[in-house]
């Protein structure tokens, strides 16, 4: 047929180099770009970390190569490397060596998001960034303007975006089906046996705490939902000491006060109990007021209507009896080799992925300038829709954080988020 061309001259795949082998990486990240390599989307994946046995372990990990045989990826360093060999700098010769317009994931712990984005982006790539994004304000917009300038696309990997019941929700706020949000209750709670892990290296009272780490989850979703910004927020932390002594918020409440007067409470922690069905306990309430009636969303995000008992402790904390949830990630069967990815974890990676292969097609060919500028204009499309966060359209998350921090470190101060030409938070 007169103009029909070879699905392989139509669209180009994506060189992607992810920063960070840790948990997030075996556990969401991999898995989702490799099956949106072997759909097409993406053509080979780098990964980089600080040394070489995090590499090794997501390469030898059965449970990756059951789910994708015959798929890997370039180690930095090599796998041959000694492990107690450290590369700090090494993603930056990896991301040197990227052609133009690929992709950069930033997987690595959260105070060294800043510098990672800022790289990429001066080497004209894109990003996909893990929560938070950066943990100042004016990290945020320092890299909105530095990705605006080069047309690139930086997407915060906030999941619980992507969870089908958020996007039913959010079409019904809009369309104004429950009324105005005016009470609201969410809960984080992770599990105990958290305590036991790395947390008890980092998850220090000087450095975060449970609303700052989960409880912006439930912050951002309450503002996808309602499209409302947070004016105040106020922290309580419980203190308590992980098992080798170092002190830490391991409760917490937060109030955030909404631009209408609406009010939401945050429960986190570190303590589901480790024999509870789980992995975690978590959830959102949000009553509205409508003319003459009221309206509420109720999402039981623990319970989700699947419960399994094992014959063995194989679930998480070592416990038999579980609330499954099918919808944040599972493998399953497919019509290909191995198992697929699925869940809102698939989707929020695949719809950053994806709006950035589609943005790569919809310019290659153009002269320099022209792709520079529709880039931009496509850039901007993607940050009014407000589907994809991106530093443009989700920073109120920094202002939280900055003021979480301030508010729990005062016993619960009032710290209020000041916006206009120059966001900033102010004690209240
Ligand atoms: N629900 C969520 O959205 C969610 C869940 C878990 C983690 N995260 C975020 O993901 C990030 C990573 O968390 P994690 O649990 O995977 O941590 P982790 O400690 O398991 O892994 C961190 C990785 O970063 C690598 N690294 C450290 N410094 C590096 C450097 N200079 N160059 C290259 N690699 C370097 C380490 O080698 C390690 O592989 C954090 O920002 C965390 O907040 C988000």
């Amino acid at each position: 047929m007169e103009g029909s061309k070879p699905v392989t001259e139509q669209s180009g795949s994506l060189d992607v180099t992810i920063v960070g082998g840790g948990m997030i990486t075996n556990d969401l990240l991999l898995p989702s770009l490799y099956h949106l390599q072997r759909t097409g989307v993406i053509r080979k994946i780098d990964i980089c970390a600080l040394d070489s046995s995090p590499l090794k372990a997501l390469a030898e990990s059965g449970e990756l190569r059951e789910a994708f045989p015959g798929q890997s990826f370039t180690p930095h360093p090599a796998f041959a490397v000694a492990p107690d060999k450290k590369f700090p700098e090494l993603y930056k010769e990896v991301i040197t060596g990227m052609a133009a317009g690929n992709m950069v994931v930033v997987a690595v712990p959260d105070h060294l998001h800043y510098e990672t984005v800022r790289y990429a982006l001066q080497h004209d790539q894109n990003v996909l960034c893990v929560k938070p994004l950066v943990l100042k304000y004016d990290e945020a917009v320092e890299i909105e303007k530095l990705a605006a300038e080069k047309g690139r696309l930086v997407g915060i990997e906030y999941h619980k975006r992507f969870d089908r019941r958020s996007l039913v929700a959010k079409r019904g706020y809009e369309r104004g089906e429950f009324g105005a949000f005016v009470l609201g209750e969410a809960k984080l709670i992770e599990p105990y046996y958290y305590r036991f892990s790395n947390f008890q290296n980092w998850f220090t009272c000087d450095h975060t705490d449970p609303f700052t780490y989960i409880g912006c989850h439930y912050v951002d979703l309450v503002y996808f939902i309602t499209g409302l910004k947070p004016v105040e927020v106020s922290v309580y932390g419980v203190k308590g000491r992980f098992p080798n002594g170092k002190e830490a918020y391991l409760w917490s409440q937060g109030r955030v006060i909404w631009e209408n007067g609406a009010l939401l409470s945050v429960l986190n922690g570190l303590g589901y109990p480790d024999a509870a069905a789980g992995s975690n306990d978590q959830g959102l309430v949000v009553y509205c007021e409508g003319k003459g009636r009221t309206g509420l969303i109720f999402h039981d995000d623990h319970q989700r209507g699947v419960a399994y008992s094992y014959l063995e402790g194989i679930g998480p904390g070592g416990s038999q009896y579980n609330y499954v949830s099918p919808d944040f990630f599972r493998l399953v069967p497919w019509e290909g080799p191995g198992y697929k990815p699925i869940g809102y974890g698939y989707e929020s990676v695949a719809g950053i992925t994806q709006t950035i292969h589609r943005i790569g097609n919809q310019t290659a060919g153009l002269a320099a300038d022209a792709a520079l500028a529709r880039r931009r204009e496509l850039v901007r499309e993607v940050d009014a829709q407000g589907l994809l966060a991106t530093p443009a359209n989700s920073s109120i998350n920094e202002l939280v954080v900055e003021a979480a921090r301030m508010s729990i470190l005062q016993g619960a101060a009032a710290v209020r988020i000041v916006y206009g030409d120059h966001p900033h938070i102010e004690l209240g």
